[in-house]
């Protein structure tokens, strides 16, 4: 007698957050299919990446809440499989511990147009295409041919993750399920914590000037192999003082910098004495102790005599940051790009 086989949908990915166009893609693959399986392959270290953003933990956490709520949440699991190998993995050892777990199955392998136009890059990818049937949900700005896998009909955006980070920075959680991002502001991931205290302390002109510093800091860092999380620290505090009462800046500076130098700066270049000010204050209201982070913040007004390249980071980043509209900002940011060494020479 033949034995039935089981059909399984996994989707794999860093979920790094999870957010609603990750679940119409399952949506759309679970109606499409009608798997009696649906396994999510909660990637420990993607193999395009350094680090991730959350924690596997953290990620797995924020999974959970977002499916919650789906109609296929009774027939969906998060593999622990690469939580236990605690190593990056890759799709086609994922395959094979399925093909192993439940050898009389059939599998359909969901992932973005993005990652199709590129799998024949993959390790192993003959044994991918043989072992799975390929689902493709179409992201904007990839839209193969149509052939060699099934189509889902939805157009979906096409790195919703990385977009909603930078969202993120400006405290727009809209990509989001509202329960993921109640627990994002709760555990201040993606520096959610830090973007909404800057946007309730100050005014929105200046919010805005701190996100978009924030945002151009995250993506130099990102594309220069910079510690992004320092960058980003770094940007969203460095003016966080700027808006207090000139007096009420000159006595934060005096609990961090020495007298003789507060004084100097307040006597010479008053409006630059919000650098120490937001300096101290970043130590004593946020609990920022790293002091490359406070030593960039500390002198990204007027620049310091050897910065780091932090330093140098978010000087270039205030000085051209996206709410910047002069030409001289428009083109410290296009060298930026290609080197902050030579965009810092600029100034
Ligand atoms: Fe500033
Ligand atoms: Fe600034």
């Amino acid at each position: 007698m033949a034995i039935e086989k089981t059909t399984i949908l996994v989707f794999g990915g860093s979920f790094d957050p999870p957010h609603s166009a990750h679940i119409s893609m399952l949506e759309e693959a679970v109606t499409l299919i009608k798997p009696e399986r649906v396994i999510i392959a909660l990637t420990w270290l993607s193999p395009f990446k350094k680090e991730h953003f959350a924690s596997f933990s953290q990620r797995r956490e924020l999974l959970s809440i977002a499916l919650k709520k789906c109609s296929f949440a009774d027939i969906c699991y998060i593999s622990d499989f690469e939580f236990k190998r605690r190593k990056k993995t890759y799709t086609w050892q994922f395959i094979k511990h399925l093909k192993n777990k439940y050898p009389n199955s059939e599998i359909f392998f969901l992932m973005g147009s993005d990652s199709f136009v590129s799998l024949d890059k993959w390790r192993k990818s003959e044994y991918i295409k043989k072992s799975c049937k390929l689902i493709v949900a179409i992201r904007k700005g990839f839209v193969p041919k149509k052939s060699g896998a099934l189509f889902l009909n939805k157009m979906y955006p096409p790195d919703s993750s990385t977009e909603f980070r930078e969202r993120a920075l400006f405290c727009d959680f809209s990509l989001l399920h509202s329960k993921v991002a109640k627990k994002i502001k709760k555990h201040g991931l993606y520096f959610a914590d830090l973007a909404c205290a800057m946007k309730e302390n100050m005014s929105e002109k200046r919010f805005l000037h701190v996100a978009n510093t924030a945002l151009l800091s995250m993506r130099l860092a990102k594309s220069h192999g910079i510690d992004i999380k320092k960058a980003v620290i770094s940007a969203l505090l460095h003016d966080c003082a700027k808006e207090l009462p000139f007096k009420k800046q000159v006595s934060l500076s005096l609990k961090l910098f020495p007298e003789s130098l507060v004084r100097k700066i307040s006597d010479m270049a008053p409006l630059a004495i919000h650098q120490f000010a937001s300096a101290a204050l970043a130590r004593r209201k946020f609990g920022i102790c790293d002091k490359q982070i406070l030593k960039a913040i500390a002198w990204h007004s007027i620049g310091e005599k050897n910065p780091s390249k932090l330093g140098k980071l978010l000087f270039i980043c205030d000085f051209a940051s996206y709410d910047r509209r002069h030409e001289s900002a428009k083109k410290v940011r296009e060298i930026a790009f290609s080197s902050i060494e030579k965009a810092y020479t600029k100034f």
